[in-house]
C-alpha cells in the first residue's frame, strides 16, 4: 500500500532546474502477476525494492515511454499523442516477449494521474511535463528466459527545453545502434545503454551527438542520438529515412510527417545515403538537418562531420524547422485546431 502524504504546493523552482533530477510527488504502479495485470494505485513518489535475482537486473526485459503534458491557453492539461505513445508502448513490450498493457492501465492511469499531479503542469510555452511510463521484469530467478511477473510505473518529470542550442554532431563510423532483426525499433533500455559509450567517445571529441548508420552497408543514415533525423531541401522537401525495424517509430517524427504538408512541405521517406546529403551541402543547396523526438521536439543541428570533413548546414531563425516546431507547440497548446486528434484532454 502507498501512503497519501503530499503537501500541496511544489517546492520547486520552475525557472532553474535540469531535467531529469526532479520527480513529481505521485507515481503509479501496476503489477503483473499469474497472467493478468493487476489494477494501478498512485501513491507518493518512493523507492521499490527488487530481489536481486530480479530478471530486468541481468537480460535486460525493460520497455520506457516519454510523452508530455502540456497547459492549454484555455486551462485544460493535455497529454499529447496518449493513444499514439500506448500503442507503442505494447509493440515494445511484444518485441521484449513482455505483455501487453491494457487501456484501462496506460490510458487511464496516466490520466489519473495527470490529474492528481495538475499543479506541476504550469501555464508556460516553454514548459512540460514529461511523462515517463516503463516496465521491467520482476520474477526473480536467473534462468535466461522471459519473465512470469512484472512492474509498471509512471513517474513525471518538469522539462523545459531540452537541448537548447544547435548541435554539432558526427556521423559513427565504428559503433552501430542497431540492425535488420535487432530490436531497434523497439523503446527498450539496452538500446540507450549501448549508445553511451559511442556518445561519450563523440563527446571527448567536441561533438555534441552521433548520426547513426545502418549496420550492413554502413552508408544509409537512420538516426541522430537518442532521436530520429529529418532534412529540410530547399525549402521544399522535407526528408527523412523511411522506417524499419532498427529504427525507432518516433511519435513525433509522425505528427512531423503529418503536419508537413500543411506547411507547404512535400514529404519524403526514403533510404537516405549520407553521400547524398554531404554532396547536396558541397554543391551549396540549401540543407537543413534536426533531430526529431519527444523530449526536444527538434534540435538543429548546425555541423556535420564525417571521417574529418565538416559540412555545415543551414541554421537560422527563418529556418523551416523552427515553422514546424512552432506549428506544433500551437496544437499542444489549443492556438491551432487539432485535426487529427492528437490531444487527450484531462
Ligand atoms: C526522446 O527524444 O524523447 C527520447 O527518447 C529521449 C529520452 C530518452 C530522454
Amino acid at each position: 500500500m502507498m501512503n497519501e502524504t503530499i503537501t500541496q504546493k511544489p517546492d520547486f523552482d520552475f525557472d532553474n532546474f535540469t531535467f531529469g533530477l526532479q520527480a513529481t510527488d505521485r507515481m503509479l504502479v501496476a503489477r503483473y502477476e499469474n497472467g493478468t495485470w493487476s489494477d494501478f494505485k498512485i501513491g507518493p513518489v518512493q523507492n521499490i525494492s527488487l530481489s536481486p535475482l530480479a530478471m530486468c537486473l541481468h537480460y535486460g526485459q525493460t520497455v520506457f515511454e516519454g510523452l508530455k503534458a502540456f497547459r492549454t491557453v484555455d486551462g485544460k492539461i493535455n497529454i499529447f499523442r496518449l493513444e499514439s505513445h500506448h500503442k507503442r508502448m505494447n509493440r515494445s513490450l511484444e518485441r521484449m516477449a513482455m505483455p501487453p498493457l491494457p487501456a484501462s492501465c496506460f490510458i487511464d492511469g496516466i490520466r489519473e494521474l495527470l490529474s492528481k499531479e495538475s499543479k506541476w503542469v504550469i501555464d508556460d510555452p516553454e514548459y512540460a511535463l514529461y511523462i515517463r511510463p516503463f516496465a521491467i521484469a520482476t520474477e526473480s530467478k536467473l534462468g535466461v528466459d522471459a519473465s512470469r511477473e512484472y512492474l509498471f510505473m509512471v513517474v513525471l518529470s518538469p522539462l523545459k527545453a531540452y537541448y537548447s542550442r544547435p548541435l554539432r554532431v558526427k556521423v559513427e563510423t565504428d559503433y552501430i545502434r542497431s540492425s535488420r532483426g535487432g530490436a531497434g525499433s523497439a523503446k527498450n533500455g539496452g538500446n540507450y545503454g549501448a549508445s553511451l559509450l559511442p556518445q561519450r567517445k563523440a563527446k571527448e571529441n567536441g561533438f555534441d551527438q552521433i548520426i547513426w548508420l545502418d549496420a550492413k552497408e554502413r552508408k544509409f543514415i537512420e538516426e541522430s542520438g537518442t532521436m530520429n533525423i529529418m532534412f529540410i531541401l530547399n525549402g521544399k522537401t522535407l526528408l527523412t529515412p523511411s522506417l524499419s525495424d532498427s529504427i525507432l517509430d518516433g511519435i513525433t517524427r509522425d505528427s512531423i510527417l503529418n503536419i508537413a504538408p500543411e506547411m507547404g512541405l512535400e514529404v519524403e521517406e526514403r533510404a537516405i545515403e549520407v553521400a547524398e546529403i554531404l554532396e547536396r551541402i558541397r554543391s551549396g543547396e540549401k540543407v537543413e538537418a534536426f533531430g526529431v523526438g519527444t523530449a526536444a521536439v527538434i534540435s538543429p543541428i548546425k555541423e556535420i562531420s564525417y571521417k574529418d570533413e565538416i559540412f555545415e548546414t543551414y541554421v537560422n531563425e527563418n529556418a523551416d524547422m523552427y515553422r514546424i516546431k512552432n506549428k506544433l507547440a500551437d496544437i499542444r497548446r489549443g492556438l491551432s485546431p487539432d485535426k487529427f486528434g492528437w490531444s487527450d484532454l484531462v
